[in-house]
């Protein structure tokens, strides 16, 4: 079906709309990055993404830039055009007010607000559409925005180092540099692609990492940063604290466990968030994610320790594990994950990061 309705022209520029949208990847929450580009006479008259904050969509970021020339093009978009009024007119309207005569759709929106509607409403005002170019991609690159919908919490990448002793830290858990900077910048981008950055306390207390994205010139793609922390240990002398007023740092504790750290907290400028807590007394981190995505967060990175990794794992919360495996052995310290990953992860990736040696697994759904 795919191979008959679209020419390889239609593969270059859905291409092309799939490279644009990752490029606001981080920066769109809670909306989904949508490239779009508008070709006519396969020249590129318009692109766009959807903007910082989510809006204005990436349809029309690429009518605006195509001005007039956007009528009789075709429009390549990632995510299936919104239908509803929201805080902006839908971009459906917006493609058929521009008069762009075809959409090349990559993958519907569940989103119950849209969910096919976007389709019907073009074909109604007569543009031909054709939707599945690209599906796969788009469903991956579009992964947060559809756990949010579907599963009501964000899309979960946990990444851990280790040597190749299978350790993650030095005995007594100082901070442990074990990557190289292959690995190093390889993190900084993951950084910057997520909405928040996730670590357990256990990892501010022995690490005080700064978890911001500090590639050049992408010093301000640093996401939220969010402490599992369930009684409110997060020393007010720690880097996180200290720097939250420059980076949002959220703090997800118990509820009714230490009022006093809590306020404290609130007023080194934190913000504090309280969930369920455990049988054991720990955060409910299925409750915790729940409470992201109210916020609007689709897409978690996870850099914790070995013991929110686990919780992670184990309450089948992880979507993607990244392991990055230095060659050098410590000898003796912080253990990995104790056990094998569980069946359901099936190898997707293995590649090189300099010296480092990086395998991705990806959760059957
Ligand atoms: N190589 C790497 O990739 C890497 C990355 C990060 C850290 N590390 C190393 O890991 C060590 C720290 O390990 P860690 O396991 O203590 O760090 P962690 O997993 O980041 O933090 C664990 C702490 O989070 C809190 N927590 C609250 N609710 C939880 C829940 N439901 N599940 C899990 N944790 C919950 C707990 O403290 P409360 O009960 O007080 O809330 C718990 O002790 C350090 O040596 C650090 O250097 C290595």
């Amino acid at each position: 079906m795919a191979d008959r309705v679209f020419s390889a022209a239609d593969r270059q520029f859905m291409d092309h709309a799939l490279r644009l949208g990752r490029r606001g990847l981080g920066l769109t929450w809670p909306n989904p990055s949508v490239g779009c580009v508008l070709v006519k006479d396969d020249v590129i008259v318009g692109r766009g993404l959807t903007q910082p904050g989510g809006r204005p969509h990436g349809e029309t970021t690429a009518i605006a830039h195509a001005g007039g020339s956007a009528k009789g093009a075709t429009a390549y978009v990632t995510l299936e055009p919104c239908s509803h009024y929201g805080k902006t007119a839908p971009c459906s309207d917006a493609l058929a007010r521009a008069g762009v005569s075809r959409v090349v759709c990559a993958v519907g929106d569940p989103d119950p607000r849209v969910r096919g509607r976007g389709f019907t409403m073009l074909r109604a005002y007569g543009i031909a559409v054709d939707v599945g170019l690209r599906e796969h991609e788009a469903a991956l690159d579009h992964r947060g925005h559809f756990s949010r919908i579907r599963l009501g919490r964000p899309f979960v990448q946990l990444k851990m180092a280790m040597s190749s002793d299978g350790f993650v830290a030095v005995k007594g858990g100082a901070r442990t540099q074990i990557s190289g900077p292959r690995a190093h910048d390889q993190v900084h981008l993951m950084r910057a692609m997520a909405d928040a950055i996730m670590v357990g306390v256990g990892t501010v207390l022995s690490d005080d990492p700064m978890l911001n994205c500090r590639l050049p010139g992408m010093e301000r793609r640093s996401p939220i940063r969010v402490v599992i922390d369930s009684r409110l240990r997060l020393p007010l002398a720690s880097r996180l604290v200290r720097t939250a007023g420059d980076i949002p740092t959220w703090v997800l504790g118990t509820v009714g466990a230490a009022p006093e750290a809590e306020r404290a907290l609130r007023a080194a400028g934190c913000e504090v968030m309280l969930v369920r807590r455990m049988e054991d007394g720990s955060v409910d981190v299925a409750a915790a994610l729940r409470l992201l995505a109210v916020r609007g967060i689709t897409r978690v990175m996870t850099e914790g320790g070995p013991t929110l990794a686990r919780t992670l794992i184990d309450a089948d919360l992880a979507d993607e594990i990244w392991l990055t495996r230095s060659p050098d052995p410590l000898g003796d310290g912080v253990p990995a994950l104790a056990g094998p990953l569980p069946a359901r992860y099936r190898p997707v990736e293995s590649r090189h990061a300099g010296r480092d040696h990086v395998e991705i697994f990806l959760r059957e759904p």
